[in-house]
């Protein structure tokens, strides 16, 4: 026996007993060793600490690794070329929607859908497609491209500028001469889907700016009362479809309107997602349902805010089982941070309001703008939405750990606006390695083309967590993200019972469905 293996065993006594005469271990000492040191470093990732022990669950992790592998050999082959996850979205989508390591993760009851806005969730072809459809509704071009739209009673005598005019969209599709002409049009203004991501956002502020003008251009369309109801039915199917159970959306609850141009009270706007919330659960008796978050943007002024935290305070006791709580959202390197409105949110932690704080959706390590982290870890957020910069922040994160504090990890968003090019070097690989509460979102998925879930879990499962994270790992996703929502414990234990039934139903059909391709795979005899 050397040195090395009685440090080891932590015989720290034995190690004066034995004369220091050669420390470098033999091959076999060394592979145990490396063996040993290669488990404790595997221990941490999430879902390390669960054990499968149903033999389908064995069986299921085993089909799934095959694929998983295959899909790394291609990758390592051809240098990254052919690895779908190591490519920016909008290039790899085509080969993810044929990868059965997808196909998998689609079928997979993934729980709940814990971050994403109302104003880009949405799937921008219904939006552009089907609700441009409906009657009443007008166009208007801004400035040189800026496409607006808005629902009139009557043909407006204004213009959405001094030199534009309100047109009609139905006289548009009259007189276009294709229908295919104008949906594409509508499309693209809301999409932000392009084969040249590099050229069309060369930058975060530039991807910010479009995204921004987009959310204008969708708003027009989804903000009048009837279409509003109708898109978030359909984000709710949309989730479903996924086989996401539950969701807790953000948004603004400001310039919903009617066909007389009267504005909504944000209450009114809250009532209004809370019955279409019921009404698809009473058409889907096999979902959970929904929560919503209250997430107005973070360039009005500390009155204004000190107005919609007292609203907030009205929404949470009418609605104390929807209200989830409060977030300020907008690009944070632009907008008033956390501390500038620090009267306002401890008026509001008094109220008994919880936060889901957006902070550190940034690389600007060190500036004002990464410390909303700080900011929210103070204010006891119940998540940090992103937590992008949470690693420069060593404090804040062990404390945020230790208190279980989850963070939304959004992938997808943080590649298309410009945080990140190769998802492999997205800092949550640490946070998913080291064991730090998280629970993998979409954010914008509508505007970006992605399922309501599953695309953003299939990069952080292929290029974020590594190769050898295993069911284990989505298991706990899914865990976690009944776990950390804002459900109520009981609420959480019920949907828990439905997500058991849920994953014993995807452990038949992935056996029924891929073993007999991964034995082909494994180059077995069928
Ligand atoms: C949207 O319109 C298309 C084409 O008319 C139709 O096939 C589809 O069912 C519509 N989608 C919804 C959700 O209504
Ligand atoms: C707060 O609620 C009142 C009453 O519903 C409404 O009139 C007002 O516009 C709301 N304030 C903000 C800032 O949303
Ligand atoms: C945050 O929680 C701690 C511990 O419960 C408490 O002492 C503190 O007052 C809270 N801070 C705010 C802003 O609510
Ligand atoms: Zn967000």
């Amino acid at each position: 026996m050397k040195w090395g293996t009685l440090l080891s065993f932590g015989c720290a006594a034995m190690q004066f007993l034995i004369p220091y005469t050669n420390a470098v271990p033999t091959v076999d000492e060394y592979m145990q060793s490396r063996s040993t040191a290669m488990q404790a470093d595997d221990a941490t990732i999430l879902g390390g600490s669960m054990t499968l022990s149903d033999s389908r669950e064995i069986l299921v992790n085993s089909i799934l690794m095959t694929l998983k592998d295959k899909e790394y050999e291609e990758g390592l082959d051809s240098n990254g070329r052919f690895f779908a996850a190591a490519q920016h979205f909008f290039h790899s989508k085509a080969a993810i929607d044929g990868s059965n390591v997808f196909k998998i993760i689609k079928m997979m009851p993934k729980g709940a859908g814990l971050h994403m806005h109302d104003a880009t969730v949405g799937d921008v072809q219904y939006i552009a497609h089907n609700l441009t459809r409906e009657e009443n509704l007008y166009y208007c071009v801004q400035g040189w491209d800026h496409l607006l739209f808005h629902f009139f009673e009557t043909q407006p005598t204004e213009g959405c500028s001094e030199t534009s005019q309100w047109k009609s969209v139905a006289r548009l599709r009259q007189d276009a001469s294709s229908d295919e002409f104008v949906d594409n049009w509508f499309l693209s203004s809301m999409s932000m889907v392009t084969p040249t991501p590099e050229v069309a956002y060369p930058d975060t502020n530039a991807a910010w700016d479009l995204f921004e003008k987009k959310i204008t251009t969708i708003s027009g369309v989804i903000n009048y009362e009837k279409a509003l109801k109708d898109n978030y039915y359909q984000i709710l199917q949309q989730h479903y479809d996924d086989n996401v159970m539950y969701v807790e959306m953000r948004g603004l609850l400001s310039s919903v309107y009617k066909l007389n141009q009267e504005e909504l009270t944000t209450l009114d706007a809250l009532t209004l997602y809370k019955e279409t919330t019921d009404e698809f659960v009473r058409d889907h008796p096999d979902f959970w349902g929904a929560k919503y978050i209250y997430a107005p943007h973070r360039f009005h002024s500390p009155d204004s805010l000190q107005e919609m935290i007292n609203n907030a305070s009205t929404m949470k006791s009418t609605y104390p089982d929807y209200f989830a709580g409060f977030d300020l959202v907008g690009q944070e390197d632009k907008g008033t941070p956390l501390l500038g409105f620090l009267p306002q949110l401890l008026d509001a932690a008094s109220k008994d309001i919880k936060f889901f704080f957006h902070s550190g959706e940034t690389d600007w390590h060190g500036t004002q703008i990464d410390e909303n982290v700080i900011d929210a870890a103070l204010l006891n957020t119940t998540r940090f939405a992103h937590g992008y910069a949470l690693h420069s922040h060593p404090h804040i994160y062990e404390m945020a750990k230790r208190n279980n504090i989850a963070t939304e990890v959004c992938p997808i968003s943080n590649q298309v606006l410009r945080l990140v090019e190769d998802l492999r070097n997205h800092p949550a690989t640490n946070y998913l390695r080291e064991g730090f509460p998280v629970v993998v979102a979409s954010d914008g998925p509508g505007m970006w083309g992605a399922a309501a879930l599953s695309h953003d879990w299939y990069m952080a499962f292929m290029a974020i967590a590594g190769k050898r994270a295993d069911l284990r790992f989505l298991k706990q996703l899914a865990t976690n993200s009944i776990r950390y929502s804002a459900m109520n414990s009981v609420e959480q234990a019920e949907a828990l019972g439905k997500w058991e039934v849920q994953w014993d139903d995807f452990l038949n059909k992935v056996i029924q469905e891929f073993s007999t391709l991964s034995d082909a795979c494994m180059g077995n005899e069928v």
